[in-house]
């Protein structure tokens, strides 16, 4: 009998035997490595008499060609074998009880700071942010609020270091400096953000959110500032007619200033916004002073504009007839189920501003 012939014979009675991994990859190696019994049959070629070198080349390759395709199918066997194992132990109970789940709720000031951003992104505002932690030149010095002003009192401000250098900003009015700081006018920005003092009762915590307003441009005069107003409000509170009053006030960086009151009454221990002779404080806003514009090197006989700084938290409460602020802030569970809003549920003056 010929060497590939024998060769033949003996491995495929063992290839149909039954066989592991193991002992398949032994096989495979004694065939078909380095120096395997096929490979050196090939290796034997060229010493092989001419008139049988051929037919010995031809029948090599059959042998190799049927050898290797036994050892695939059996591999595959093999593999087969173990997968059926597996699924066989791996059963899937369909009649477990599903796993709790809690559908998460958006807290009412993210919700509140949505609307605000897509009512002010359809009239032309865009929306910029700035740091909590802040410098004392952004928060104060930038915004002619000299040093013996009372805002910078310790009681009201978080100072971060011995100097007072560093402090939690008290307002997003820096805000407004950073983006004049950084570009040239004109400006029409609004900027939601946390704001901090030192403060706590029912209507106070010491971290809350205020909306920054800001608008800078050749001829801009307070007729701007009321239309502008009196559009959100009305967009806001989703009400066709709105009572608003300018109460004169004063904030050193703007010049006049002015507080900004809504008319409301109450009925059935519900507040009704528009309407009644009751007024409710919502924000403050003026004509951006001049030193200001001095300060951002913007030139106030060319540009001029208004600002306002509205408190989220306050309107959130007023519209959604929530009457404490820290409950706001106190991460309870079941106080942001009941307040909170759905995600999937889309509110109606939603404008599809992404989150
Ligand atoms: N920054 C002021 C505050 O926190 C609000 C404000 C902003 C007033 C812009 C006028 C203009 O009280």
């Amino acid at each position: 009998m010929s060497d590939l012939k024998k060769i033949k014979d003996e491995y495929l009675s063992k290839l149909n035997g039954k066989l592991n991994l193991l002992e398949l990859n032994k096989i495979k190696s004694e065939l078909f490595g380095k120096n395997g019994l096929v490979s050196s049959q090939f290796k034997k070629i060229g010493s092989i008499a001419e008139s049988e070198r051929k037919k010995f080349a031809s029948d090599l390759n059959v042998i190799k060609d049927e050898l290797q395709n036994l050892i695939e199918f059996k591999l595959d066997e093999i593999q087969n074998v173990e997968i059926n194992k597996k699924l066989e132990k791996e059963k899937i109970d369909v009649t477990l009880p599903e796993r709790n789940f809690v559908r998460g709720k958006i807290h009412p000031v993210s919700q509140t700071i949505d609307e605000i951003s897509s009512i002010f992104s359809e009239i032309g505002f865009s929306i910029e942010e700035g740091p909590d932690v802040e410098n004392e030149y952004n928060n104060f010095t930038a915004l002619n609020t000299p040093d013996n002003h009372p805002a910078r009192d310790m009681h009201d401000t978080f100072y971060l270091d011995e100097k007072k250098e560093r402090l939690l900003r008290t307002h997003t009015s820096p805000v407004q400096i950073r983006t004049m700081l950084n570009d040239k006018p004109p400006f029409k920005i609004i900027a939601p953000g946390r704001t901090y003092r030192s403060d706590s009762d029912q209507t106070h915590s010491p971290m809350f959110h205020q909306v920054e307003g800001l608008h800078i441009d050749n001829g801009i005069n307070m007729g701007h500032l009321k239309g502008c107003l009196n559009y959100f409000i009305k967009e806001f509170f989703e009400v066709k007619k709105i009572k608003m009053r300018f109460r004169p006030s004063h904030f050193p960086f703007t010049e006049p200033s002015a507080e900004v009151d809504i008319g409301y009454e109450m009925k059935n221990g519900k507040i009704i916004i528009g309407e009644g002779d009751q007024w409710l404080e919502i924000l403050g806003c003026g004509m951006v002073h001049p030193n200001v514009l001095k300060n951002v090197k913007v030139d106030p006989t060319k540009f001029q504009g208004y600002a306002f700084g509205i408190g989220i938290d306050r309107l959130a409460m007023l519209k959604y007839g929530i009457n404490d602020l820290r409950s706001f802030f106190d991460c309870d569970y079941r106080w942001l189920n009941h307040y909170g809003f759905d995600p999937l549920d889309v509110p109606t003056n939603y404008r599809g501003l992404s989150r």
